[in-house]
């Protein structure tokens, strides 16, 4: 059942579910859920959005409004309960010390749930406007953003020559596809070896059955999306071949 909405961002909503406390236990930082967006006939197919973050007994996710699913989402109250599955997939292997993530747009979603799990961190956070930029609670935060609206004007990549790489135990990526493909470039070897990445394909079943999501894995072959990802040691994909995940 919804329990909590709000429009954080012009069209981007944070949902609030109530859930059980076996889907609390399970719900690590990167797994996601599908969600049925409508009780109508359309859309037919179920919605996939990385948990955000786990309260108590609840769950919240952010999307924005892309298109009829999650408009249909975004108008549905509060006290409707919709059916979801999950938790889903494989989040990120977390271990001690201080982490660099580095989110651009929607692709920080699932940040608060990772953030409530790790040592420290650093949070890197790009958007077209400010309009588009997240805010991440518990985490020190450089934004940048395309049209100079919030923080310095620019790309993310445009934060990465001061980074100190060596500094972090784990780097957590996720946005855009040409974004991720463009860090994970600029990174050294030894960074590049510690980075997960959050992939995003488009998805039916969820659960490895369709076959509909897959990403191109390095040295040949795909790697399903939902089943053995999300998320994904970033070396273990083909970035060349990466069209497929949007
Ligand atoms: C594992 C996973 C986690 C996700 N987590 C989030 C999240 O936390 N917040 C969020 O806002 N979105 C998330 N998405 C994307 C979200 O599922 C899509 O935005 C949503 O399914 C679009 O549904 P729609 O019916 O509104 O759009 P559609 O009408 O199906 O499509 C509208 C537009 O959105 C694009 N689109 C659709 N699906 C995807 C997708 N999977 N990835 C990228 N672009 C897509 C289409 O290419 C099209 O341009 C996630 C996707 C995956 C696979
Ligand atoms: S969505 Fe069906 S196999 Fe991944």
């Amino acid at each position: 059942m919804i329990i909590g909405k709000e429009e954080i961002l012009p069209g981007i909503f944070k949902f609030e579910f109530k859930v059980s406390s076996s889907f609390i236990a399970e719900a690590e930082p990167g797994r996601f859920i599908q969600l049925e967006v409508s009780h109508g006939p359309f859309p037919v197919t179920r919605r996939p959005f990385t948990i955000s973050s786990t309260y108590g007994k609840s769950v919240e996710i952010i999307f924005e409004v892309v298109g009829r699913g999650t408009e249909v989402l975004a108008e549905t109250d509060v006290g409707r309960s919709l059916r979801l599955l999950g938790p889903l997939g494989r989040g990120y292997l977390l271990n001690p010390g201080k982490w660099l993530l580095i989110g651009g747009g929607l692709g920080a979603a699932g940040f608060p749930g990772l953030t409530a799990k790790i040592d420290s961190g650093l949070l890197l956070l790009g958007a077209a406007s400010r309009d588009k930029l997240l805010t991440i609670p518990g985490l020190e935060t450089v934004a940048i953003t395309e049209d100079g609206s919030s923080g310095r004007k620019g790309l993310i990549t445009d934060l990465l020559g001061s980074v100190r790489w060596d500094s972090f135990s784990g780097i957590a990526l996720c946005g855009p596809v040409p974004m991720m493909k463009a860090v994970f470039e600029m990174m050294p070897f030894p960074a590049q070896a510690i980075t997960q990445v959050s992939a995003e394909a488009r998805m039916g079943c969820g659960w490895g059955v369709c076959e509909g999501c897959s990403v191109p894995k390095a040295g040949g072959g795909f790697l399903k999306c939902c089943s053995d990802g999300p998320v994904f040691q970033a070396e273990s994909i083909d970035w060349e071949r990466c069209e497929g995940i949007h």
